[in-house]
């Protein structure tokens, strides 16, 4: 079975999610532990009453990036990861850490991608007047929430939407495409080849997710 190393910094619902997935019996993972970067995140305690092993490394006590990155890789190798999930992991990572982790570090980000990277993603996407917004699951390359993508979720932007009624509905869909994304990966069908994602031929088109509302 496949290890899986998951970071948050927060809430930590998309970590939730995997977890319920393997505990349904739908996701042949190893979830081998969750790190943090905030001693508050919410996630951690929602792990550890999974008794998934929790570690809290303070990104504040480190002098620079490096450093802390250097610390972070250092705890999630000690549980020999064969994927590590940022699961809404608030830090850019340098460019040695993401190529140390290369083809087996994936990240969820709340809009389709190459739109919205960075953060108010929602806020961002009602201002431009889009009619579809949604989400990423991504291999993740030295630039901020960029790298093949693995499956997206497309949603309809509503005339009475609002920040908070978009993020709600684009995070049940998060829910869904992460622990899919995963178990692809758990299941030896999703790999990176030269920089493109390659899922497993019976997978052909499922990397899209198209809410019913849109037609
Ligand atoms: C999610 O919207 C995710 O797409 C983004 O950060 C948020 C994390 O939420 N990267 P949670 O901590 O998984 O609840």
């Amino acid at each position: 079975m496949k290890n899986v190393v998951i970071l948050i910094s927060g809430r930590g619902s998309n970590m939730e999610a995997i977890i319920a997935a393997r505990d349904a019996g739908n996701l042949p993972v190893n979830i081998a532990a969750v790190i943090s970067n905030r001693p508050e995140a919410m996630g951690l305690e929602t792990a550890a009453k999974a008794s998934i092993p929790v570690h809290f490394i303070n990104h504040k006590a480190f002098a620079g990036r490096e450093s802390f990155d250097a610390a972070l890789a250092e705890c999630i190798d000690d549980f020999s990861p064969d994927l590590v999930v940022l699961a809404g992991f608030m830090r850019i990572l340098s460019e040695g850490f993401v190529r140390h982790y290369e083809g087996r570090l994936i990240n969820i980000h709340p809009s389709l991608l190459p739109s919205f990277p960075g953060l108010h993603t929602h806020q961002r996407a009602l201002e431009e007047g889009v009619r579809i917004h949604g989400c990423t699951v991504h291999f993740v390359t030295p630039t901020l929430d960029h790298g093949p993508v693995i499956i997206q979720a497309a949603v309809p932007v509503l005339d009475d939407d609002t920040e908070a009624s978009l993020a709600a509905r684009i995070l049940v869909e998060e829910h869904k495409i992460y622990p899919q994304a995963v178990r692809w990966f758990a299941e030896g069908k999703l790999t990176l080849e030269n920089g493109r994602v390659r899922l497993a031929a019976e997978l052909a088109n499922s990397g899209t997710l198209i809410s019913p509302e849109i037609r």
